[in-house]
Order: C-alpha cells, then structure tokens, then sequence
C-alpha cells in the first residue's frame, strides 16, 4: 500500500482545520444555537428536573407584575437576554409587530406558533376593546404556558390558545372557534408552513379575509 508523504498529510490536515475554522465563522450563529438548544440545553433540564419554557414562566411569576402585561414583556427579555436565548420575537421586532398591530387595528387576530406567549401577550395588549386573539401552538406543553402567561398579565379574556398544528386548526376556525373574518395574520410557526397556510387560510372553509391586511413574516434569529 502507498504511504502518504509526510508534507501531504500535514497540508491535508491544515486544509481540513481551515475548512472547519471558516464553516464555523460562517454558521457561528446557528452552531451556536445548536450547540445550545440540542448539547447545553437537554444536560440542563436533565439538571435542573424542568424546561427552559418553565423557567422563563418562573421568572416572570417572580419579576412581573400580576395583571401589568409590559412588565411580563421586560421580565421576559430581562431573562432570555441574560439566562437562556429563546426564541421570542423580541423586543426589537417586537416593536415593529406593535407598529403594525397599532396600525391595523385588528378585531380578529390569528396567530400561528405562541411558544411561552411573547408576542401574544405583546399583541393582544394593544388591542382595542371587544377585539380577540386566537393564537394556536403546536405544542401542548407551550401552548399551556402561553396561558399561564396570558393568565398572569391578564389578557385572558381576549386571547384563545388553541393547542395541535396549524394545517388541522385553520379549517375549524369558523366552524369551531367561531372565526368568520380575520383582519391579521402573525406567521411565526415553522418556516415551511408559512406558504401551504396562507394558501389554506384562503381557501373557503377557511375564514375570509376582510382586506390582506398584514402578514407578519419573523425570523427566529437570536435577539441582540
Ligand atoms: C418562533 S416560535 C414562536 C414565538 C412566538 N411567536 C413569540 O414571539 O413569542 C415558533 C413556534 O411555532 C410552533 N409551531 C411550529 N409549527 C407549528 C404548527 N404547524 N402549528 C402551530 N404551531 C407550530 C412551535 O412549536 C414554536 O413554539
């Protein structure tokens, strides 16, 4: 069998350390995350016997004020900030979100993916009375914080958390959750539903749109 020269496999080696060095200069963003959301993350839930969904809750129980929606606005931020990234919208897109909301003044407000309720409890805040949110969570373990926090800032009475996956809820949104008419809609669910549930919001078991208002596309980047 051949031997490799010794100077080959030393450019060989260096070549692959280089690569590595870029990929990870490249994607240092999302190597971060991964690293965080699939290594640190699951050794430290396992550690501290909860969630990190369920620690952003403590918080907010212990920092927020009861019934005051912007301080449970704050703690959060305070606490993905400093603690544990999460993927809420933010405060900085977030005041882009409040732009909008201020700006259509929405009756009927879908939302798709409520994670802990951020952009929930950041929506529904400004609405104006006699206006709901609907905002449906795939995962019933989120979707059961989004109303413990909604619970604790006090929007309760108008927002609807609906649990199971948007593509099975948006054709029982008249039928079901009474919904006839959407003037917005936040996107801000997996990125490869956005397109086939828009297309399903516009097919007619679905509600009809009383003008395309606004359809809010946020990108899960992490919060600076
Ligand atoms: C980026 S997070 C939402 C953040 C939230 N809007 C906020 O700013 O506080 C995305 C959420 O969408 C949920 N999700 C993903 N696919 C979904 C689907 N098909 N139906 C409903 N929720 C979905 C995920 O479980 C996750 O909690």
């Amino acid at each position: 069998m051949l031997e490799a020269p010794p100077l080959l496999l030393a450019a060989f080696s260096l070549g692959l350390v280089l690569l590595v060095l870029l990929l990870c200069h490249s994607y240092s963003g999302f190597l971060l995350i991964c690293w965080n959301e699939f290594v640190l993350q699951p050794l430290y839930n396992l550690f501290m016997g909860d969630t990190k969904e369920q620690r952003i809750l403590r918080h907010v129980l212990q920092h927020a004020v009861a019934g005051d929606p912007q301080s449970v606005l704050e703690a959060i931020d305070t606490y993905c900030l400093q603690k544990e990234w999460a993927m809420n919208v933010g405060d900085k897109k977030g005041q882009i979100l409040d732009a909008v909301v201020r700006e259509q003044r929405p009756s009927v407000l879908l939302e798709l993916g409520a994670y802990c309720g951020y952009s929930a409890v950041r929506m529904a805040r400004l609405l104006e009375p006699g206006a709901r949110l609907l905002t449906i969570e795939l995962n019933p373990d989120y979707a059961a914080i989004t109303q413990q926090m909604l619970d604790f800032a006090g929007l309760q009475d108008r927002v609807t958390v609906v649990a199971g996956p948007s593509q099975d809820i948006i054709p029982q949104l008249k039928k079901k959750y009474d919904v006839d008419m959407l003037d917005m809609v936040f996107l801000d669910h997996w990125k490869d539903r956005y397109l086939p549930d828009t297309l399903l919001l516009e097919v007619s078991s679905a509600p009809t749109w009383s003008t395309w208002a606004s359809v809010l596309v946020a990108c899960r980047a992490p919060q600076v």
